[in-house]
């Protein structure tokens, strides 16, 4: 049965106090919409129509995905009103799959379960068990049979001591829910069309509904303000940070890692505590992060380490690399195989060649370093002229003196070596030493300043 997704995002959100809409708050840097459309997708949905009321443009620049259509609810008439909206895109004999933009966390097996038991001429209903089911719609059951839902507000006293409670997420067939919707009336408490009122409508067809229950409650929690959003995001971090230790990785403290993005991992790699990983990030066999690293869209080969409070952007780190203490390897970085860096380097559009070597307080930038090259303490490759950004090449074997400054553009031969302190403005020959400096002048029986009365 080809399957239909209809995404409630309508809410206003006013509880947030954001200009941002609501669904696009983001958990794990991804907008909570887009959780759902993602999960979605994994089903396979043949069309997926988000239904929203406010701030279109924002949502539609932000989401920019072209497998969405975009449904308006110009006046919030309920959620009834809302999935009626979207029925016109979708065929008749689809199944419809009801989710919420503001409940991110709902997990794709719970929803292909939901799928797997909705009856043929009938509804598949998600609910839930609560301690405090205030607020929530109420599962009416006859004889364990589900007969309908009754909205917290319409309950009578018994009804609301019921902790079955009405998740909002459902799945019906196009052509049967399409005569329901047509149905409903807002005679109700809150003068809305009630989605919910086609339980009764179904069970009084004589068709059956059948329940299904998350695996977490917290799948089906909304996120309405901010308090709920930060818990959604630390139980999503603990969920992924158990699934990164079930692939093998050893994570000092799993609650304190943030993955917002995707991580692929090798065997046996070693997470210290308070690494952030953004975007797209894959790790080799044996790889260890310190403390504190922030890694985004970056590739860190087999055996490499990343010591503590090192920070990389759009790199890749080649096998048996070193990284900091304390390195920021910025967009553009390539480190080969055996080289490394040490504590205060920064490197921007430079590849370190293979065994290479710059330890200390050093700024590479557009530079291309050969195999076996040392770069000493402090040596800045001056790349930018205020207008203009300029390349550094340096070849195999070449030995960079301490705190040495190589105007760009230049280019230094293989097995050169700089004396420290030079600034290097004019090509360097193969073989050969450049010195760079003032000459040194000791001046015998200097008098020091005496202070002047
Ligand atoms: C709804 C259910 C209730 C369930 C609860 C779970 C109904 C009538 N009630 O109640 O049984 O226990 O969710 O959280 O369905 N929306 C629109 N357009 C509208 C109205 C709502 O898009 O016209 C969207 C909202 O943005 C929200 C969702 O639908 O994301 C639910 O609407 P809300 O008004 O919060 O429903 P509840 O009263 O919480
Ligand atoms: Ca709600």
């Amino acid at each position: 049965m080809a399957l239909s997704v209809v995404i409630l995002a309508a809410g206003k959100g006013t509880r947030m106090r954001s200009s941002l809409p609501k669904v696009l708050h983001p958990i794990a840097h991804k907008p909570m919409v887009q959780h759902v459309i993602d999960a979605a997708k994994a089903l396979h949905a043949e069309s997926l129509n988000v239904v929203y009321g406010f701030a279109g443009e924002q949502l539609i620049t932000a989401i920019d995905d072209p497998n969405v259509q975009w449904v308006m609810q110009s006046e919030q008439l309920g959620t009834g009103h809302a999935v009626k909206q979207a029925m016109g895109n979708i065929k008749d004999d689809n199944d419809v799959l009801v989710l919420y933009a503001d409940v991110p966390l709902i997990g794709v097996d719970t929803l292909q379960n939901l799928i797997d038991i909705k009856p043929t001429n009938g509804i598949g209903l998600l609910t839930v068990n609560l301690e405090q089911p205030a607020g929530y719609g109420r599962i009416l059951r006859d004889r364990g049979t589900i007969v309908g839902i009754r909205e917290h507000k319409d309950a009578t006293e018994d009804e609301r001591t019921v902790k079955e409670v009405n998740t909002g997420i459902l799945i019906a067939n196009a052509r049967q829910l399409k005569g329901w919707l047509e149905n409903l009336s807002n005679d109700n408490a809150s003068g809305e069309y009630y989605l919910t009122d086609i339980i009764a409508m179904c069970h009084n067809e004589q068709n059956q509904i059948i329940s299904a229950q998350p695996a977490t409650a917290l799948e089906v929690e909304g996120a309405n303000n901010r308090i709920q959003l930060a818990t959604l995001e630390r139980e999503y971090q603990r969920i992924q940070a158990q699934q990164l230790m079930l692939k093998g990785a050893t994570l000092r403290d799993p609650a304190r890692i943030d993955i917002r993005g995707e991580i692929s991992i090798g065997e046996d790699i070693v997470i210290d505590v308070n690494v952030i990983i953004e975007g797209k990030v894959k790790l080799g066999n044996n790889v260890t992060i310190g403390a504190n690293c922030i890694i985004k869209n970056s590739q860190i080969g087999n055996n490499a380490v990343i010591k503590p409070n090192s920070i990389l952007e759009e790199a890749v780190v080649g096998d048996n690399c070193s990284v900091g203490p304390f390195a920021r390897l910025r967009p553009g970085s390539e480190m080969l195989e055996h080289s490394a860096v040490g504590n205060f380097v920064e490197m921007k559009k430079t590849t370190l060649g293979i065994g290479s070597k710059a330890g200390h307080l050093t700024y590479l930038g557009d530079t291309l370093i050969g195999e076996r090259v040392n770069i000493g303490a402090g040596t800045i490759t001056c790349n930018y002229d205020g207008v203009n950004k300029s390349k550094t090449v340096i070849g195999d074997g070449a030995f960079i003196g301490s705190n040495s400054s190589l105007v760009a553009p230049i280019h230094i031969g293989k097995d050169v070596t700089v004396g420290a302190g030079s600034t290097i403005t004019k090509t360097i020959n193969e073989n050969e030493l450049a010195v760079a400096r003032g000459k040194q002048i000791n001046i015998k029986g200097w008098q020091r300043p005496i202070k002047k009365k």
